[in-house]
């Protein structure tokens, strides 16, 4: 029988961002479904969903691998009996100057956001429609996919190509009642942010003062959002983007013009 609550599911789950949009998501009265990469992190949030009174199903996977992803959906949807919304949250990223960048290193970022990203909505949407159930599905992008961002083109690229993909699937797929859209994060606060961007001296101060609002974002900023827009308050919005910023981007990139004031190698010259 189907759970009486709604489920979520989740990729990228196990920490970061999709770790609190899991959690917003199990005090909202959600059953969450998780995947990632390290099983120990998924383990970890599913007792937190638990322990919300929330009921947890996860795998173990890698984004890039379609079948793999179908098949924790279907056994998502085995487990709980229905699916709800999904949220597009498994990326990959790192600094490194377009010149120095190898093609394993486009590749391996590109095909985490870009496949994993269609390969999740697209399994989701057929169980969806399989069910003649309605649904919600977010993808989680970032500002620069508007701007560029130097020093991340593997990233600003495939953002901007979800963001097309959100949209296209929006006007495909609102006949069967499902919706649609992004959320762009400005500069969050996370445990993985705070280590690999953050910690560079001078960096956050200079990020919170480029944000008309004073602050850097917390996750709960971009949970609440989220959970919005999976919401029935939103049933008639699809094909949006929500950026959730402070206000940021209106000021420019985020880290400047070189990929150097973030750590990133120096660029060949
Ligand atoms: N600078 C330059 N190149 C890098 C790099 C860096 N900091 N990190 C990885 N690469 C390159 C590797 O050298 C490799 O290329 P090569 O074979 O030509 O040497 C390629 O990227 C793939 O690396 P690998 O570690 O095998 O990739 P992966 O697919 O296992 O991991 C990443 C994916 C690269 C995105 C990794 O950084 C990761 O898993 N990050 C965690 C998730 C994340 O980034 N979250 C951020 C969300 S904003």
């Amino acid at each position: 029988m189907a759970s009486d609550r709604p489920v979520l599911a989740i990729t990228g789950g196990g920490s970061g961002l999709g770790e609190s949009m899991a959690l917003r998501f199990a005090e909202g009265g959600y059953d969450v479904t998780l995947c990632g990469r390290r099983e120990d992190n998924l383990k970890s949030v599913a007792a937190k969903i638990e322990a919300l009174g929330g009921k947890a199903h996860f795998a173990s996977l890698d984004v890039r691998e379609a079948d793999k992803v179908q098949a924790w959906l279907e056994s998502a949807r085995q487990a709980f009996g229905r699916l709800d919304a999904l949220i597009c949250n498994a990326a990959g990223n790192f600094i490194c100057p377009s010149i120095d960048l190898s093609p394993n290193g486009w590749r391996s970022v590109t095909s985490i956001n870009l496949d994993g990203t269609f390969f999740a909505s697209q399994a989701f949407a057929k169980i969806q429609i399989r069910d003649q159930r309605p649904g919600s599905i977010l993808s989680i992008i970032a500002a620069y996919a508007w701007s560029g961002q130097p020093g991340t083109i593997h990233s600003a690229a495939s953002k901007a190509g979800i963001l097309a993909m959100m949209r296209t699937l929006a006007a495909e797929w609102g006949r069967y009642g499902l919706r649609c859209n992004t959320i762009a994060p400005g500069p969050v606060h996370t445990e993985g942010t705070d280590k690999n961007l953050w910690s560079v001296p001078g960096v956050v101060e200079a990020v919170t003062r480029s944000i008309p609002m004073g602050r850097l974002g917390k996750a709960q900023d971009i949970a609440d959002a989220a959970f919005f827009l999976a919401s029935a308050q939103a049933s008639w919005i699809s094909g949006a983007e929500l950026t959730v910023d402070g206000a940021q981007w209106l000021n420019g990139g985020i880290f400047g013009w070189d990929p150097s004031d973030l750590g990133g190698a120096k660029t060949a010259k």
